[in-house]
């Protein structure tokens, strides 16, 4: 949420500035802003809309000379939390004198105590952010050392921020810091950037420095000098971008999301490469960083998250009672911070997420390690804040996810679980044989992706039957069941479309009531153990007049009762969650680009929800 870009160097900051903000403009993008260091004092331009909105203006207002002399910058794409998306409302935020402008990702918590106490010594606000209350504090401050103010104004801030601050006074200097929302040091040639998020930097440099919670940085061409929150010197180490600048760009791909669908058969391969024991039927997850005895032990496995990660994790509840026979369960992350959970060291508690900033499954992280539980991350974004704070874990290596909606991230997270599962199900209920059979199936899960894939045409020619419709349902069982819950939560939020996922069997106890003649209703029928019930479920459905569209295992028992089918390949039906997962990711993307819709980028959303 919200993106944050610097530039500190030699060069023109301008095109870096908007460059980043396009590739970061997936945080949010409801407005933008950018501030300039000039010789004639500090440059703002705002902008209601996307950053293409902001880039107008600056072209319009901004010669190209006066853009060439400005080599310091700081810039802002917004996702509303305090105040609808107004210029007024879009940062950067300026201090009483205007000599000061910062951006600010994050929620400030008790800004109208702030507030408050600024309005009382005579300071009238323009905006209605939270953020202002900062920019004016950081000006009470400023008594020539930006990076003192600025350290004084938080030491008075609860909440969370990742910000960056310059000032008409200390040309050349940019001073940032972080508690609670990310912010990556791109590490350069004579020049350093900054960022939100390291897609913005990987066409400039590789060279990054994650700030950690506290810390506060003054950034310079030449150097990076950071601090915590009493002044004390802080070392951080340079570590260094793995990912290719390919992997932030479409790539001939009409979106984001079309393109990160068809990287599932290779980035899938990545979450498995060098952890599936073939031999022994198990898997070698060395960032769990348990020993045997440990894994033994464990008496629960509880996984936390929020949205598409959450529906992840409900199908690894599935993976963990059936082949560990490992108590499981799974709760929404912003449940579990408030329920007071009953963990403790005999619990391992999974944070799984693609951000890794996720406020919610942040908190519960927390608040699991408060409780003593043995903690790990099931993480995308390497370095990102629940990687660290989880301490140990297992990274998905799916690459950079874009596309708001999230697509290879579940499918690398069910990958992964299934292989902890695997993994924990050693000297468990798992035979040597289910073992080795399962770990051949998981194997094959690139050739089976691709395989559905292979189908993207047949699938967008179902998706022209649902797409005048308003209403969808999607059913399933077993680990289907949540793979119905992410086919209807892709639906909705790319699509607009009402769509609802249930237990199959939960329907005819209400919702039923719902069906008209004609409506979708996506029914996971695939081959196993409960495919007669989930087919009984579907002919309900079918005598009241819906359009059943069954997805079912190719050279499997027929669905006599579907109206339209779509085929994943035959195999074990913890494995055939992923290819049911991408098919259905398939079938709202065609039903949203029929529909006319802003797929990569849907209203009233934003990638990496890092407020509660
Ligand atoms: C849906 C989607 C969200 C995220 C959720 C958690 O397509 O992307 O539901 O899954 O916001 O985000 P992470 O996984 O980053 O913690």
């Amino acid at each position: 949420m919200c993106g944050i870009v610097g530039y500190v160097g030699r060069s023109a900051a301008t095109p870096v500035l908007l460059g980043g903000l396009r590739r970061l403009e997936y945080r949010g993008y409801d407005s933008a802003g950018v501030t300039l260091q000039s010789s004639e004092g500090l440059l703002t331009l705002r902008a209601v809309g996307k950053v293409a909105r902001l880039a107008d203006k600056v072209r319009a207002e901004w010669s190209d000379a006066r853009q060439a002399s400005c080599v310091v910058g700081i810039a802002h794409t917004r996702w509303a939390t305090h105040g609808a998306p107004t210029e007024a409302n879009a940062h950067p935020h300026a201090d009483a004198g205007g000599r000061i402008r910062l951006v600010h990702n994050g929620i400030i918590e008790n800004y109208r105590a702030l507030r408050a106490k600024l309005e009382a010594k005579g300071h009238v606000f323009t905006s209605e952010t939270d953020t202002e209350a900062v920019a004016r504090l950081v000006g009470e401050y400023n008594k020539g050392d930006l990076r003192k103010a600025v350290i004084s104004a938080l030491r008075q801030v609860e909440g969370a921020y990742g910000i960056a601050v310059v000032s008409a006074d200390e040309p050349g200097r940019i001073v940032v810091a972080r508690k609670g929302s990310p912010l990556v040091i791109g590490v350069g040639e004579g020049e350093c950037l900054i960022a939100s998020d390291p897609s913005a930097l990987i066409s400039h440099t590789r060279r990054v420095i994650y700030l950690d919670d506290g810390d506060v940085a003054l950034v310079t061409a030449d150097s990076v000098d950071i601090t915590d929150l009493d002044h004390a010197p802080m070392d951080r180490d340079v570590a260094r971008l793995e990912f290719e600048v390919s992997a932030v760009e479409k790539g001939g791909f009409e979106h984001f999301m079309l393109k990160e669908i068809h990287e599932q058969p290779e980035s899938v391969r990545n979450a498995l490469r060098g952890r599936l024991d073939l031999l022994n039927g198990t898997a070698v997850l060395s960032g769990m960083g348990a020993t045997a005895r440990e894994l033994l032990d464990l008496q629960r496995i509880v996984m936390v998250g929020c949205g598409t990660s959450l529906h992840a994790g409900m199908v690894g509840d599935f993976a963990f009672e059936e082949l560990a026979a490992l108590q499981a369960e799974v709760q929404p992350a912003a449940e579990f911070r408030y329920r007071n959970p009953l963990v403790d060291g005999r619990d391992l508690v999974v944070a799984i997420s693609q951000s890794g900033e996720t406020a919610d499954t942040l908190a519960a992280v927390r608040e699991a390690k408060d409780k003593g539980a043995m903690i790990m991350g099931l993480v995308n974004v390497v370095g990102s804040t629940i990687a660290r704070e989880a301490g140990r874990g297992v990274y998905l290596h799916a690459g950079p996810e874009i596309s708001v909606a999230s697509t290879k991230a579940f499918t690398g997270q069910v990958a992964v679980l299934l292989l902890m599962a695997l993994k924990l199900s050693r000297g468990r209920r798992l035979s040597r044989e289910r073992g080795l059979a399962l770990a051949a199936e998981i194997a094959r899960l690139p050739e089976l992706i691709e395989a559905v894939l292979r189908q993207d045409a047949a699938i967008a020619k179902v998706a022209e039957s649902m797409v005048k419709h308003e209403h969808a349902f999607f059913l399933g069982r077993g680990p289907m069941h949540p793979v119905a819950l992410e086919g209807a939560l892709k639906l909705k939020e790319i699509s607009y479309v009402h769509a609802e996922g249930y237990h199959a069997a939960e329907l005819k106890h209400g919702p039923i009531a719902l069906l008209t003649p004609g409506m979708p209703v996506v029914v996971l029928a695939n081959r196993s153990p409960v495919l007669d019930k989930t087919l009984g479920n579907a002919e309900e459905c079918k005598a009241r007049g819906a359009h059943v569209i069954a997805i079912v295992t190719e050279g499997g028992p027929e669905a006599a009762v579907a109206d339209e089918v779509i085929l994943i390949p035959d195999c074990d039906p913890l494995v055939a969650t992923i290819p049911a997962a991408v098919a259905l990711q398939l079938l709202a993307y065609h039903v949203a680009r029929l529909r006319g819709c802003p797929i990569d980028q849907p209203r009233n959303l934003a990638k990496s929800v890092t407020v509660e």
